[in-house]
């Protein structure tokens, strides 16, 4: 099985405080309670997982194909009673209706089936159990450094380095801009009470500075390891972040989808 991989570190730098302004909403929208069984499909290093376990005190699983992210996972997540296991969307080793909660952050946009693994999602949920998604909308990122001209050229490096991130998951099937997607799938698959909120994950240079760019170096030293950037553009964007001044009205803004849906 072909699928993208992300490093336990960039996964952790990247979910940092993403959620730090939307917790109550995310509560609320899952519908959480003590008591509960919730599954978290394509973990990762667990931070929405841990998100999950903090709030609940029940069974918390989180699942991922990858053993490297699985291991950081384990150790991050030590403290919070979760158990993670490895298993593949596709084919998640658990019974028909036994998760209250079957969700998942950032994985449906990875996958070549997004249909098929939604169905196996929902095959794991109980009946009147909810069926629940984060996912991106690539194509509407708003990003604004500042107009200097050496702001403008680091803006335009940055892309390059996650153009070069998109197409690896385009080419194996994947779609970053599957957010606003999302009721219309979970629909079709039988769903029914569908829901949506949307919301921007903001990085805003005032608020986040050094988290940014870390955040962004993290990135694009990753692109450059992967063959999507050239070492000569690494140098060049480690020069502008020294050089630049920081510019408190830069921002980078994902939108993001959240989307629920209950099994008949
Ligand atoms: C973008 S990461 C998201 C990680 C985590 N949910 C988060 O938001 O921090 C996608 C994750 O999906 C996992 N993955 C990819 N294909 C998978 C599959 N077929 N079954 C289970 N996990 C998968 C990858 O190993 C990776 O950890």
């Amino acid at each position: 099985m072909r699928y993208a991989k992300f490093s336990a570190e960039e996964l952790e730098v990247t979910r940092h405080g993403m959620w730090q302004d939307y917790l109550p909403l995310l509560y609320d929208f899952l519908e959480l309670k003590d008591g509960q069984k919730i599954l978290d499909v394509g973990c990762g290093s667990g931070a929405y997982t841990r998100l999950l376990a903090a709030r609940v005190k029940g069974q918390i699983i989180g699942a991922d194909i990858d053993d490297e992210v699985l291991k950081a996972a384990r150790k991050l997540g030590k403290a919070y009673g979760i158990q993670f296991v490895k298993h593949d969307v596709y084919a998640l080793g658990f019974p028909d209706d036994y998760f209250d909660l079957v969700t998942c952050q950032m994985l449906l946009s990875n996958l070549e089936k997004p249909a098929r693994a939604l169905r196996e999602m929902i095959r794991v949920t109980k009946s009147r159990g909810l069926v629940a998604a984060i996912e991106p909308y690539n194509s509407g990122v708003i990003s604004y450094l500042g107009e200097e001209p050496e702001l403008a050229e680091l803006a335009n490096l940055l892309h390059r380095a996650m153009d070069g991130r998109e197409a690896d998951i385009k080419a194996l099937g994947g779609d970053l801009s599957i957010g606003p997607k999302l009721p219309t799938l979970f629909y079709r698959a039988g769903l029914r009470d569908v829901d949506v909120r949307g919301y921007l994950m903001v990085n805003f240079a005032g608020r986040f500075g050094q988290k940014r760019t870390a955040y962004e170096l993290n990135r694009v030293k990753e692109s450059v390891e992967r063959g999507w950037l050239s070492q000569a553009s690494y140098e060049r964007i480690l020069e502008l972040f020294r050089s630049s001044k920081p510019n408190p009205g830069a921002i980078q803004a994902l939108p993001l989808f959240i989307t629920k849906g209950r099994k008949a």
